[in-house]
């Protein structure tokens, strides 16, 4: 096990894949995770993942923490965590973290990393775009989140969805410096 400790927040937005693949690869490079998941990310991955994502997911971390559990370890930023990763996130988890509402173990844990100026990378999902999101993604952007929209590198011309969904979250990964860089890189594929 590494020395680092992230904190994996899925919300319920499209994209239930990202937050497993990210666990997968936190799992593979022995870096502990932290888990927190909404309800609404429990019902996108049933729907997109299948009935076993859940259990799939949780089964890749160090610690899963119920979203109601206030008082868990990663809502105090005595904890010393490297950051963390909301993936998906949902319009409703970005809007609750850009305004510091704190009124989940999610968005608690989120404005934790803002206050301890600790690195939150918001994976947001939603298209198109209502002025409300835009502005909502600018609060988190001056509270100093980093806003990475689950984009495709089309220009590594990917071959799959997975393909799509392992480099975002590769991307990700890396924006923590919490080991050496996973993400495949332009002009690294020959
Ligand atoms: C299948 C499904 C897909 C959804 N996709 C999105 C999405 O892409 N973006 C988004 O912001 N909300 C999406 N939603 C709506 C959110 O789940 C909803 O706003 C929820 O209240 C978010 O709660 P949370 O932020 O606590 O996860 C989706 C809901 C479902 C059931």
């Amino acid at each position: 096990m590494s020395e680092a400790r992230v904190v994996l927040g899925v919300a319920g937005a499209s994209g239930a894949a990202l937050g497993l693949s990210i666990a997968r690869q936190l799992s593979d490079m022995q870096v502990e995770t932290d888990l927190v998941t909404s309800a609404a990310a429990e019902r996108t991955l049933d729907a997109e993942c299948g009935a076993q994502a859940l259990a799939t997911l949780q089964g890749l971390v160090t610690r899963c923490h119920a979203i109601d559990d206030i008082g868990a370890s990663i809502a105090s930023g005595s904890v010393p965590v490297a950051g963390m990763i909301v993936a998906p996130c949902s319009m409703r988890s970005l809007a609750a973290i850009g305004h510091g509402l704190d009124d989940n173990l999610l968005t608690r844990a989120a404005s934790v990393q803002l206050k301890e100026r600790r690195r939150l990378i918001l994976l947001t999902r939603e298209a198109p775009l209502t002025l409300a999101h835009l502005r909502n993604m600018t609060a988190a952007t001056e509270l100093g989140a980093v806003i990475l929209p689950p984009v495709p590198a089309f220009y590594l011309k990917p071959q799959n969805v997975a393909a799509i969904v392992d480099q975002i979250a590769a991307r990700a990964i890396d924006m923590l410096n919490v080991a050496a860089p996973v993400a495949q890189r332009w002009g690294a594929t020959g």
